[in-house]
Protein backbone atom coordinates (compact mmCIF):
# COMPACT_ATOMS: atom_id res chain seq x y z
CA UNK A 1 0.00 0.00 0.00
CA UNK A 2 2.77 2.64 0.78
CA UNK A 3 4.79 1.96 -2.70
CA UNK A 4 0.73 2.69 -4.26
CA UNK A 5 1.01 5.99 -1.95
CA UNK A 6 4.53 6.90 -2.65
CA UNK A 7 3.77 6.47 -6.64
CA UNK A 8 0.88 8.73 -6.86
CA UNK A 9 3.29 11.34 -4.65
CA UNK A 10 5.43 11.40 -7.40
CA UNK A 11 2.27 11.22 -10.13
CA UNK A 12 1.16 14.48 -9.20
CA UNK A 13 2.52 17.87 -6.73
CA UNK A 14 -1.02 18.16 -5.60
CA UNK A 15 -1.48 14.82 -4.09
CA UNK A 16 1.61 15.19 -2.22
CA UNK A 17 -0.15 16.81 1.29
CA UNK A 18 -3.17 13.76 1.03
CA UNK A 19 -0.50 11.02 0.63
CA UNK A 20 1.68 12.41 3.69
CA UNK A 21 -1.47 12.56 5.52
CA UNK A 22 -1.68 9.00 4.92
CA UNK A 23 1.31 7.99 5.62
CA UNK A 24 1.52 9.80 9.20
CA UNK A 25 -2.08 8.11 10.02
CA UNK A 26 -0.67 4.44 9.06
CA UNK A 27 2.26 5.19 11.11
CA UNK A 28 0.56 6.21 13.99
CA UNK A 29 -2.24 3.32 13.70
CA UNK A 30 1.22 1.14 13.90
CA UNK A 31 2.20 3.01 17.32
CA UNK A 32 -0.98 2.41 18.79
CA UNK A 33 -1.05 -1.12 18.00
CA UNK A 34 2.33 -1.94 19.40
CA UNK A 35 1.12 0.42 22.41
CA UNK A 36 -1.79 -1.50 22.76
CA UNK A 37 0.40 -4.67 23.32
CA UNK A 38 2.70 -3.76 25.49
CA UNK A 39 0.17 -1.93 27.94
CA UNK A 40 -1.71 -5.36 28.18
CA UNK A 41 1.67 -7.28 29.62
CA UNK A 42 2.55 -4.10 31.69
CA UNK A 43 -1.23 -2.98 33.20
CA UNK A 44 -0.47 -3.25 36.82
CA UNK A 45 2.47 -1.39 36.88
CA UNK A 46 1.48 1.68 34.20
CA UNK A 47 -2.15 1.82 36.92
CA UNK A 48 0.45 2.22 40.54
CA UNK A 49 2.81 4.69 38.12
CA UNK A 50 -0.64 7.10 36.70
CA UNK A 51 -2.15 7.12 40.67
CA UNK A 52 1.21 8.77 41.54
CA UNK A 53 1.88 10.81 38.60
CA UNK A 54 0.86 14.82 38.74
CA UNK A 55 -0.41 15.88 35.42
CA UNK A 56 1.98 17.53 32.89
CA UNK A 57 2.80 21.26 33.78
CA UNK A 58 2.63 23.56 30.29
CA UNK A 59 5.06 26.71 30.85
CA UNK A 60 5.84 27.89 27.22
CA UNK A 61 3.35 30.90 26.95
CA UNK A 62 2.38 31.67 23.53
CA UNK A 63 3.91 33.86 21.43
CA UNK A 64 3.07 37.77 22.13
CA UNK A 65 0.74 39.54 19.29
CA UNK A 66 2.32 42.71 19.33
CA UNK A 67 0.34 45.49 16.00
CA UNK A 68 2.38 46.30 13.55
CA UNK A 69 1.67 49.99 13.76
CA UNK A 70 3.82 49.46 17.54
CA UNK A 71 6.68 47.78 17.38
CA UNK A 72 8.57 47.76 20.53
CA UNK A 73 11.19 50.50 21.44
CA UNK A 74 12.74 51.24 24.66
CA UNK A 75 12.52 54.95 24.82
CA UNK A 76 8.76 54.17 23.97
CA UNK A 77 8.23 51.99 26.84
CA UNK A 78 9.81 54.15 28.86
CA UNK A 79 7.60 57.14 28.24
CA UNK A 80 4.76 54.61 28.68
CA UNK A 81 6.02 53.80 32.00
CA UNK A 82 6.47 57.33 33.41
CA UNK A 83 2.66 58.12 31.54
CA UNK A 84 1.59 54.81 33.43
CA UNK A 85 2.76 56.08 37.14
CA UNK A 86 1.72 59.99 36.19
CA UNK A 87 -1.63 61.87 38.09
CA UNK A 88 -1.16 64.68 35.31
CA UNK A 89 -3.22 62.54 32.71
CA UNK A 90 -6.22 62.47 35.03
CA UNK A 91 -8.96 65.29 34.89
CA UNK A 92 -7.98 66.77 38.58
CA UNK A 93 -4.77 65.48 38.60
CA UNK A 94 -5.83 62.27 41.21
CA UNK A 95 -5.40 59.48 38.89
CA UNK A 96 -2.95 57.52 37.16
CA UNK A 97 -3.36 54.17 35.70
CA UNK A 98 -0.99 52.74 38.75
CA UNK A 99 -3.61 54.63 41.15
CA UNK A 100 -5.53 51.31 40.33
CA UNK A 101 -3.90 48.85 39.53
CA UNK A 102 -0.75 48.61 42.52
CA UNK A 103 1.70 46.22 43.61
CA UNK A 104 0.13 46.36 47.33
CA UNK A 105 -2.97 44.66 45.52
CA UNK A 106 -1.14 42.12 43.16
CA UNK A 107 -1.50 44.70 40.41
CA UNK A 108 -5.24 45.01 40.76
CA UNK A 109 -7.78 47.07 42.05
CA UNK A 110 -7.71 47.66 46.34
CA UNK A 111 -11.67 48.63 46.76
CA UNK A 112 -14.18 46.11 46.43
CA UNK A 113 -15.51 48.82 43.07
CA UNK A 114 -13.01 51.20 41.96
CA UNK A 115 -13.26 54.70 42.39
CA UNK A 116 -12.38 57.12 39.62
CA UNK A 117 -11.15 60.46 39.01
CA UNK A 118 -13.45 63.05 40.97
CA UNK A 119 -14.18 60.37 43.46
CA UNK A 120 -16.33 58.92 40.39
CA UNK A 121 -17.68 55.45 41.83
CA UNK A 122 -17.25 53.16 39.05
CA UNK A 123 -19.48 49.90 38.40
CA UNK A 124 -16.34 47.08 38.61
CA UNK A 125 -13.10 45.61 40.23
CA UNK A 126 -10.05 46.98 38.75
CA UNK A 127 -8.10 43.33 37.59
CA UNK A 128 -4.61 42.60 37.93
CA UNK A 129 -2.88 43.60 34.74
CA UNK A 130 0.21 40.93 34.96
CA UNK A 131 0.62 39.49 31.28
CA UNK A 132 -2.23 41.51 29.75
CA UNK A 133 0.22 41.21 26.39
CA UNK A 134 -1.11 38.17 25.92
CA UNK A 135 -4.35 38.51 25.57
CA UNK A 136 -6.53 39.77 22.18
CA UNK A 137 -9.47 41.47 24.44
CA UNK A 138 -9.59 43.66 27.03
CA UNK A 139 -11.84 44.45 30.29
CA UNK A 140 -14.14 42.18 32.24
CA UNK A 141 -16.28 42.23 28.99
CA UNK A 142 -13.79 42.34 26.46
CA UNK A 143 -15.00 45.62 24.96
CA UNK A 144 -11.50 46.80 23.63
CA UNK A 145 -9.71 44.89 20.87
CA UNK A 146 -6.23 46.18 21.43
CA UNK A 147 -4.24 47.40 25.09
CA UNK A 148 -3.88 51.09 22.81
CA UNK A 149 -8.03 51.14 22.40
CA UNK A 150 -7.69 50.23 26.50
CA UNK A 151 -5.60 52.69 27.42
CA UNK A 152 -7.53 55.52 25.62
CA UNK A 153 -10.91 53.96 27.15
CA UNK A 154 -9.41 54.04 30.25
CA UNK A 155 -8.26 57.72 30.10
CA UNK A 156 -10.48 59.65 28.19
CA UNK A 157 -13.46 57.66 30.43
CA UNK A 158 -14.90 57.22 33.86
CA UNK A 159 -11.41 56.05 35.19
CA UNK A 160 -9.26 59.02 35.00
CA UNK A 161 -12.42 61.38 33.95
CA UNK A 162 -10.78 63.33 30.94
CA UNK A 163 -13.45 62.65 28.22
CA UNK A 164 -12.80 60.94 25.01
CA UNK A 165 -13.66 64.71 23.45
CA UNK A 166 -10.93 65.96 25.60
CA UNK A 167 -8.18 63.64 25.51
CA UNK A 168 -6.43 66.42 22.53
CA UNK A 169 -6.66 69.60 24.79
CA UNK A 170 -5.30 67.11 27.69
CA UNK A 171 -2.33 65.75 25.22
CA UNK A 172 -1.49 69.52 24.40
CA UNK A 173 -1.83 69.97 28.35
CA UNK A 174 1.20 67.29 28.63
CA UNK A 175 3.07 68.36 25.85
CA UNK A 176 4.20 71.38 27.54
CA UNK A 177 6.62 69.07 29.86
CA UNK A 178 9.37 69.68 28.00
CA UNK A 179 10.90 65.53 28.60
CA UNK A 180 8.13 64.59 27.01
CA UNK A 181 7.06 66.68 24.47
CA UNK A 182 11.24 65.83 23.37
CA UNK A 183 10.75 62.39 24.06
CA UNK A 184 7.99 61.99 21.68
CA UNK A 185 9.16 64.15 19.34
CA UNK A 186 12.74 61.62 19.26
CA UNK A 187 10.05 58.19 18.89
CA UNK A 188 7.00 59.30 16.95
CA UNK A 189 9.29 61.88 14.60
CA UNK A 190 6.20 62.74 12.61
CA UNK A 191 3.39 62.74 15.08
CA UNK A 192 4.83 63.72 17.84
CA UNK A 193 2.35 63.73 20.92
CA UNK A 194 -0.93 62.86 20.16
CA UNK A 195 -3.54 60.68 22.04
CA UNK A 196 -2.91 57.92 20.24
CA UNK A 197 0.86 58.16 20.43
CA UNK A 198 0.54 58.33 24.10
CA UNK A 199 -1.93 55.61 24.42
CA UNK A 200 0.86 53.53 22.14
CA UNK A 201 3.35 54.12 24.87
CA UNK A 202 1.71 53.12 27.66
CA UNK A 203 0.91 49.89 25.66
CA UNK A 204 4.49 49.30 24.77
CA UNK A 205 4.99 49.37 28.55
CA UNK A 206 2.67 47.05 29.20
CA UNK A 207 3.80 44.51 26.19
CA UNK A 208 7.51 45.25 27.61
CA UNK A 209 6.89 45.29 31.02
CA UNK A 210 3.86 42.93 32.77
CA UNK A 211 5.29 39.35 31.72
CA UNK A 212 5.13 37.22 34.85
CA UNK A 213 6.61 33.76 34.23
CA UNK A 214 8.95 33.44 36.87
CA UNK A 215 6.38 31.41 39.48
CA UNK A 216 7.24 28.62 42.03
CA UNK A 217 4.64 26.93 39.40
CA UNK A 218 7.14 27.80 36.70
CA UNK A 219 9.73 26.46 38.09
CA UNK A 220 8.10 23.48 39.04
CA UNK A 221 7.04 23.13 35.45
CA UNK A 222 10.21 23.06 34.54
CA UNK A 223 11.21 20.33 36.52
CA UNK A 224 11.89 22.05 40.04
CA UNK A 225 10.30 19.24 42.11
CA UNK A 226 11.06 21.02 45.19
CA UNK A 227 9.74 24.47 44.09
CA UNK A 228 6.13 23.57 45.33
CA UNK A 229 4.91 22.40 48.40
CA UNK A 230 2.93 18.54 48.94
CA UNK A 231 -0.08 20.30 49.82
CA UNK A 232 0.49 22.86 46.62
CA UNK A 233 1.13 19.94 44.42
CA UNK A 234 -1.99 18.35 45.99
CA UNK A 235 -3.93 21.38 45.15
CA UNK A 236 -2.41 21.46 41.49
CA UNK A 237 -3.58 17.74 41.02
CA UNK A 238 -6.96 19.14 42.23
CA UNK A 239 -6.87 22.50 39.98
CA UNK A 240 -6.44 19.67 37.16
CA UNK A 241 -8.37 16.81 37.95
CA UNK A 242 -11.32 17.13 40.77
CA UNK A 243 -11.87 20.85 40.61
CA UNK A 244 -11.89 20.58 37.36
CA UNK A 245 -10.71 24.59 37.39
CA UNK A 246 -8.57 23.46 34.22
CA UNK A 247 -11.66 23.97 31.75
CA UNK A 248 -11.29 27.80 31.96
CA UNK A 249 -8.37 28.68 33.74
CA UNK A 250 -5.70 26.32 31.46
CA UNK A 251 -2.45 26.91 32.24
CA UNK A 252 0.35 28.31 31.95
CA UNK A 253 -1.76 31.85 31.96
CA UNK A 254 -4.58 29.88 33.63
CA UNK A 255 -7.27 31.38 31.52
CA UNK A 256 -8.87 29.61 28.47
CA UNK A 257 -9.09 33.39 26.62
CA UNK A 258 -5.35 33.76 25.97
CA UNK A 259 -4.97 33.38 22.26
CA UNK A 260 -8.61 33.41 21.50
CA UNK A 261 -9.38 36.28 19.62
CA UNK A 262 -12.70 37.18 20.86
CA UNK A 263 -11.49 36.09 24.34
CA UNK A 264 -13.76 33.38 26.37
CA UNK A 265 -16.66 34.46 28.79
CA UNK A 266 -18.69 32.67 30.98
CA UNK A 267 -21.69 33.21 33.46
CA UNK A 268 -20.45 31.97 37.07
CA UNK A 269 -23.23 33.69 38.97
CA UNK A 270 -21.39 36.52 40.16
CA UNK A 271 -23.52 39.25 41.05
CA UNK A 272 -26.76 38.01 40.30
CA UNK A 273 -27.94 37.07 43.57
CA UNK A 274 -30.10 39.72 45.97
CA UNK A 275 -29.88 42.27 42.86
CA UNK A 276 -33.39 42.63 40.28
CA UNK A 277 -32.99 41.30 37.21
CA UNK A 278 -32.84 44.84 35.90
CA UNK A 279 -30.17 46.06 37.60
CA UNK A 280 -27.94 43.11 36.47
CA UNK A 281 -24.37 43.77 35.31
CA UNK A 282 -25.12 41.65 32.07
CA UNK A 283 -21.26 41.21 31.62
CA UNK A 284 -20.65 40.14 27.66
CA UNK A 285 -23.88 40.18 26.45
CA UNK A 286 -23.48 44.52 26.51
CA UNK A 287 -20.96 43.76 23.57
CA UNK A 288 -22.30 40.88 21.63
CA UNK A 289 -26.58 41.39 22.20
CA UNK A 290 -26.34 37.44 22.99
CA UNK A 291 -28.51 36.53 25.21
CA UNK A 292 -26.11 33.25 26.13
CA UNK A 293 -23.16 35.97 27.16
CA UNK A 294 -25.93 37.65 29.84
CA UNK A 295 -24.07 37.91 32.84
CA UNK A 296 -20.98 36.34 31.24
CA UNK A 297 -17.48 37.67 32.71
CA UNK A 298 -13.40 37.00 30.51
CA UNK A 299 -11.94 34.44 32.61
CA UNK A 300 -9.63 36.04 34.27
CA UNK A 301 -5.77 34.83 34.76
CA UNK A 302 -4.83 33.35 38.16
CA UNK A 303 -1.31 34.64 38.00
CA UNK A 304 -0.64 36.58 40.96
CA UNK A 305 -4.18 36.04 42.53
CA UNK A 306 -3.26 35.28 45.78
CA UNK A 307 -2.19 39.49 46.21
CA UNK A 308 -5.25 41.04 44.62
CA UNK A 309 -8.13 40.40 46.86
CA UNK A 310 -11.03 41.06 47.13
CA UNK A 311 -11.65 39.07 44.19
CA UNK A 312 -14.34 38.90 40.89
CA UNK A 313 -15.50 42.04 38.76
CA UNK A 314 -17.33 42.82 41.17
CA UNK A 315 -15.05 42.99 44.40
CA UNK A 316 -17.99 41.11 45.55
CA UNK A 317 -15.55 38.19 47.40
CA UNK A 318 -12.88 39.61 49.94
CA UNK A 319 -10.85 36.53 50.72
CA UNK A 320 -9.18 34.04 48.21
CA UNK A 321 -10.26 30.84 50.00
CA UNK A 322 -13.99 32.45 50.02
CA UNK A 323 -13.29 32.95 45.61
CA UNK A 324 -12.28 29.65 45.67
CA UNK A 325 -15.17 27.67 47.56
CA UNK A 326 -17.61 29.80 45.55
CA UNK A 327 -16.26 28.36 42.06
CA UNK A 328 -15.46 24.67 43.76
CA UNK A 329 -19.41 24.73 45.11
CA UNK A 330 -20.42 25.58 41.38
CA UNK A 331 -20.55 29.15 41.10
CA UNK A 332 -24.62 31.45 42.12
CA UNK A 333 -27.61 29.71 40.31
CA UNK A 334 -29.18 31.86 37.88
CA UNK A 335 -30.75 31.51 34.31
CA UNK A 336 -27.43 31.70 32.45
CA UNK A 337 -25.01 29.91 34.57
CA UNK A 338 -22.44 27.94 32.51
CA UNK A 339 -22.96 24.34 32.40
CA UNK A 340 -19.20 23.64 33.14
CA UNK A 341 -19.41 24.62 36.32
CA UNK A 342 -20.78 22.58 39.18
CA UNK A 343 -20.38 21.30 42.88
CA UNK A 344 -17.16 19.20 43.06
CA UNK A 345 -17.49 17.89 46.54
CA UNK A 346 -14.15 19.10 47.90
CA UNK A 347 -13.40 18.89 51.44
CA UNK A 348 -11.71 21.78 53.73
CA UNK A 349 -8.51 20.00 52.89
CA UNK A 350 -9.03 19.98 49.24
CA UNK A 351 -9.67 23.70 49.48
CA UNK A 352 -6.64 24.45 51.25
CA UNK A 353 -4.87 22.76 48.87
CA UNK A 354 -6.36 24.61 45.95
CA UNK A 355 -5.78 27.77 48.12
CA UNK A 356 -2.00 26.91 48.59
CA UNK A 357 -1.63 26.13 45.17
CA UNK A 358 -2.71 29.24 43.61
CA UNK A 359 -0.16 31.22 46.06
CA UNK A 360 2.88 29.42 43.53
CA UNK A 361 1.47 31.76 41.08
CA UNK A 362 2.48 34.75 43.05
CA UNK A 363 4.65 36.93 40.70
CA UNK A 364 8.09 37.59 41.78
CA UNK A 365 8.56 40.84 40.27
CA UNK A 366 6.59 43.73 40.39
CA UNK A 367 6.29 47.45 38.78
CA UNK A 368 8.58 49.84 39.48
CA UNK A 369 8.05 53.89 39.45
CA UNK A 370 10.09 55.37 37.27
CA UNK A 371 11.02 59.17 37.96
CA UNK A 372 8.22 61.74 36.53
CA UNK A 373 9.28 64.57 34.61
CA UNK A 374 8.90 67.84 36.22
C1 LIG B 1 -10.00 54.45 38.78
C2 LIG B 1 -9.30 53.20 38.65
C3 LIG B 1 -8.58 52.89 37.36
C4 LIG B 1 -7.67 53.67 36.68
C5 LIG B 1 -7.22 55.07 37.00
C6 LIG B 1 -7.21 52.85 35.58
N1 LIG B 1 -7.81 51.63 35.61
FE1 LIG B 1 -7.38 50.04 34.44
N2 LIG B 1 -9.06 49.14 35.07
C7 LIG B 1 -9.87 49.57 36.09
C8 LIG B 1 -11.10 48.81 36.10
C9 LIG B 1 -12.25 48.97 37.07
C10 LIG B 1 -11.02 47.91 35.02
C11 LIG B 1 -12.09 46.92 34.58
C12 LIG B 1 -13.18 47.72 33.90
C13 LIG B 1 -14.20 46.90 33.13
O1 LIG B 1 -13.98 45.72 32.92
O2 LIG B 1 -15.22 47.46 32.71
C14 LIG B 1 -9.70 48.13 34.39
C15 LIG B 1 -9.20 47.37 33.34
C16 LIG B 1 -7.93 47.55 32.82
C17 LIG B 1 -7.31 46.69 31.85
C18 LIG B 1 -7.93 45.44 31.23
C19 LIG B 1 -7.61 44.23 32.05
C20 LIG B 1 -8.25 42.97 31.54
O3 LIG B 1 -8.24 41.97 32.27
O4 LIG B 1 -8.79 42.94 30.43
C21 LIG B 1 -6.07 47.19 31.58
C22 LIG B 1 -5.02 46.65 30.64
C23 LIG B 1 -5.94 48.41 32.36
N3 LIG B 1 -7.08 48.57 33.12
C24 LIG B 1 -4.88 49.29 32.28
C25 LIG B 1 -5.01 50.63 32.68
C26 LIG B 1 -4.25 51.74 32.13
C27 LIG B 1 -3.17 51.62 31.06
C28 LIG B 1 -4.67 52.86 32.77
C29 LIG B 1 -4.22 54.28 32.55
C30 LIG B 1 -4.39 54.82 31.21
C31 LIG B 1 -5.70 52.43 33.73
N4 LIG B 1 -5.88 51.09 33.61
C32 LIG B 1 -6.32 53.29 34.62
C33 LIG B 1 -9.55 50.59 36.97
C34 LIG B 1 -8.68 51.63 36.65
C1 LIG C 1 -16.94 27.70 33.71
C2 LIG C 1 -15.60 28.26 33.76
C3 LIG C 1 -14.88 28.31 35.08
C4 LIG C 1 -14.52 27.25 35.89
C5 LIG C 1 -14.78 25.77 35.68
C6 LIG C 1 -13.79 27.84 37.00
N1 LIG C 1 -13.71 29.20 36.85
FE1 LIG C 1 -12.81 30.49 38.10
N2 LIG C 1 -13.58 32.06 37.06
C7 LIG C 1 -14.32 31.96 35.90
C8 LIG C 1 -14.83 33.27 35.54
C9 LIG C 1 -15.69 33.59 34.32
C10 LIG C 1 -14.39 34.16 36.53
C11 LIG C 1 -14.74 35.65 36.63
C12 LIG C 1 -16.19 35.75 37.09
C13 LIG C 1 -16.66 37.14 37.41
O1 LIG C 1 -15.91 37.94 37.96
O2 LIG C 1 -17.84 37.41 37.15
C14 LIG C 1 -13.59 33.36 37.47
C15 LIG C 1 -12.95 33.88 38.58
C16 LIG C 1 -12.16 33.15 39.46
C17 LIG C 1 -11.42 33.70 40.56
C18 LIG C 1 -11.33 35.17 40.91
C19 LIG C 1 -10.19 35.81 40.17
C20 LIG C 1 -10.11 37.31 40.29
O3 LIG C 1 -9.08 37.85 39.85
O4 LIG C 1 -11.03 37.95 40.77
C21 LIG C 1 -10.79 32.66 41.20
C22 LIG C 1 -9.89 32.74 42.39
C23 LIG C 1 -11.17 31.45 40.49
N3 LIG C 1 -12.00 31.78 39.44
C24 LIG C 1 -10.75 30.17 40.84
C25 LIG C 1 -11.28 29.02 40.29
C26 LIG C 1 -11.04 27.70 40.82
C27 LIG C 1 -10.15 27.40 42.00
C28 LIG C 1 -11.76 26.84 40.06
C29 LIG C 1 -11.93 25.34 40.25
C30 LIG C 1 -12.52 24.95 41.50
C31 LIG C 1 -12.43 27.62 39.03
N4 LIG C 1 -12.13 28.94 39.22
C32 LIG C 1 -13.25 27.10 38.04
C33 LIG C 1 -14.57 30.80 35.20
C34 LIG C 1 -14.38 29.53 35.70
Amino acid sequence: MLRVILAAMNRTRLMRPVATATIVVIASIAVISCKKKEEKVEEPQAVVEEAVALPPAPYEFPKMKIPKDNPPHILKALLGAQLFFDPRLSVDGTRSCYSCHQNEHGNGGETPLAVGAKEKQLTRHSPVIWNIGYFDRFYWDGRADSLEAQAKGAWGGGNMGVGAENLEKKTEELSKIKAYKDGFDKVFPEEGMTPDTIAKTIAAYERMSFTCDNTAYDRFAKGDEAALTDQQKQGWAIFMGKGQCVVCHAPPLFSSAMGVPDGVYYNVGIGTDGVAEEDVDIGRAAVTKQDADWAAFKVPSLRNVSKSAPYFHDGSVPTLEGAVRLMASGGIDNKNKSSLLADRGLDDEEIGALVAFLGALDCRRSLHRPELPK
